[in-house]
């Protein structure tokens, strides 16, 4: 198996909508193992990260845990883990699993013991607070969920703390048994050979300790229960966030060729975007990254791609690994959010860039939300937030094929199969040479046969007019550019040396470099060239 640093690219799988093979209409662990070949040998991936698989009430679809160290029985068991983590392996893929280290489920042991009294020896592994003498919440913080972060407990008389939903409470990490018990699952799983975790939502393991009121943010005219009426300044990424996030990078380092890849996005309220992500890495950049965010959360606009990315990979060139994400569980699909056609440039620019790369599962044929109806919608999460179809549409099954349930399963399946399985499924985009697929597919192989792909140097290039986000690949001498037109008008751009089209995303015949270095580029249309040397 390939080590972290030389992976292609990291794929995330969604166990729910991956495949089902006992007929519920949910996706299990069965399933994925009986994708490994697609994922070895069509796709060509070499690590993988799974979503949340563990017992779980499932108000969060898996992000509310109720027991760290097992299966949940929706999903199958853990011998059925234990078997695709081998399969897995064989196939020369990795696997990633999900740590949700800021709360358990409020139907975990360790919660039920908690809320039961006052005194009991778990009290203090989560965060119990008096109401003020009125009767009201200890302090102002709001739930990323909605509405408030405390909840009443009757019996206890006190209010507990939760980040997310009151069905997700928070974990006290000041007290260091909570620290040693989330290190405990870590090697649960690393013993039994898992490679590394996804760690979710790590701006909450750090808050002020004295839970002071988060100030008011002075530009919000919104009402007072809108997320945003606050500076988050006390609620989240407080002081011992790298600390804490060390104490986990020290269980990776116990084992050999292990990885973490924490959630985490920079709040502009708190300064500089780009120092805080530098500042996660902090915590042992040897075996952990976070995720890079930026590149969906940028607006279209080529030269705001170019400045922000060659800022982030200057700033890391102490020899971290960026990790590039530009979709996932949370996200709407980047075939949606842009359009076909730009996610087809965003896959070229993706498997061109330094570092990991994360495709998110059904990007790579372009899959598309779903419309659901209100009665399909599934997302509580959301529903709390008063969203409008919430995260469900980006979860939609997989579309391997146009059957009636698109290869999923054989029943009805728990979210609706979009109505493009006809022609957005992977039979067809396999039998279709330009197809996003092929181009995933050809992508991947080229960037695990050329070191220059994960190695080399990356520097922004200035060839259009600044609709063109062009950059330059070194390494050994060899050198790569990329050059992606962000505008749906023809491009002419100017390369800075000669060389050959070696990828494009408009395939069918690839483009020329004229003798003065110059091409025109269609709309939306990305180009890789190899400098003649
Ligand atoms: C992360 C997950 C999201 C989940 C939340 C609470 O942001 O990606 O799906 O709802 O944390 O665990
Ligand atoms: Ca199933």
């Amino acid at each position: 198996m390939k080590s972290w640093r030389e992976i292609n690219a990291l794929y995330q799988i969604y166990p729910r909508s991956y495949r089902d093979t006992n007929r519920d209409g949910v996706g299990d662990l069965p399933g994925i193992t009986e994708k490994i070949e697609y994922l070895s040998d069509i796709l060509g991936v070499d690590a993988i990260w799974l979503s949340p698989f563990y017992p779980s009430p499932q108000i969060d679809y898996g992000y509310d845990i109720s027991d760290y160290c097992a299966v949940d029985p929706v999903f199958g068991t853990l011998d059925d883990f234990q078997n695709l983590l081998e399969e897995a392996h064989s196939n020369g893929i990795k696997v990633m699993i999900d740590l949700v280290p800021n709360h358990t489920s409020d139907q975990h042991a360790w919660f039920k013991e908690s809320r039961g009294s006052n005194d009991n020896p778990k009290r203090d592994w989560y965060v119990w607070r008096d109401p003020k003498e009125d009767g009201s919440e200890p302090n102002n913080w709001l739930s990323v969920s909605g509405g408030k972060s405390w909840t009443f407990d009757e019996t206890t008389g006190q209010y507990y703390l939760h980040t997310f939903m009151p069905e997700q409470p928070d974990l006290n990490w000041e007290n260091p048994e909570v620290i040693e018990a989330i290190q405990n699952v870590m090697r649960f799983w690393f013993d039994k050979g898992v490679d590394g975790f996804r760690v979710d939502a790590i701006w909450g393991i750090s808050k002020d300790e004295s839970l002071a009121d988060d100030p008011k943010n002075p530009g919000f005219e919104g009402s007072p229960d809108e997320f945003g009426y606050y500076i988050h300044k006390h609620c989240k990424q407080g002081p011992k966030t790298v600390e804490r996030l060390r104490q986990l990078t020290d269980v990776a380092k116990e084992y050999d060729d292990r990885f973490l890849i924490f959630e985490y996005y920079p709040d502009d309220k708190l300064g500089e975007m780009l120092p805080q992500y530098k500042m996660i890495y902090g915590a042992d950049a040897s075996v952990s990254a976070p995720f890079f965010f930026e590149g969906f959360r940028l607006p279209w606009h080529a030269e705001l791609f170019g400045t922000t990315f060659h800022e982030y990979c200057t700033m890391l060139e102490g020899g971290e690994i960026p990790v590039f994400g530009i979709s996932n569980h949370d996200q709407p699909r980047i075939a949606s959010r842009l359009s076909q056609e730009q996610a087809r440039l965003m896959a070229l620019m993706q498997l061109t860039l330094p570092g990991i790369p994360l495709v998110y599962y059904g990007d790579e044929i372009g899959m598309e939300d779903g419309n659901l109806s209100a009665d399909e919608l599934r997302d509580q999460f959301d529903a709390l937030k008063g969203g409008m179809g919430g995260r469900d549409p980006e979860r939609t099954p997989m579309q391997w094929d146009d059957s009636e349930y698109a290869g999923f399963g054989d029943v009805k399946p728990w979210l609706p199969i979009h109505a493009n399985k006809e022609t957005v499924n992977v039979a067809r985009q396999l039998f279709d040479h330009d197809s996003l697929l092929m181009i995933h597919r050809a992508l991947l192989a080229f960037r695990s046969m050329n070191d220059l792909m994960k190695y080399g140097s990356f520097e922004t290039m200035f060839v259009g007019n600044g609709y063109v986000f062009a950059y330059k690949r070194e390494y050994e001498g060899k050198r790569y550019y990329t050059a992606l037109n962000f505008d749906n008008t023809p491009q002419f751009v100017t390369m800075p040396e000669m060389g050959k089209v070696v990828y494009a995303t408009h395939p069918v015949d690839l483009p020329e470099l004229a003798d003065d270095r110059s091409i025109t580029l269609r709309p939306y249309e990305g180009i890789l060239v190899e400098a003649t040397v």
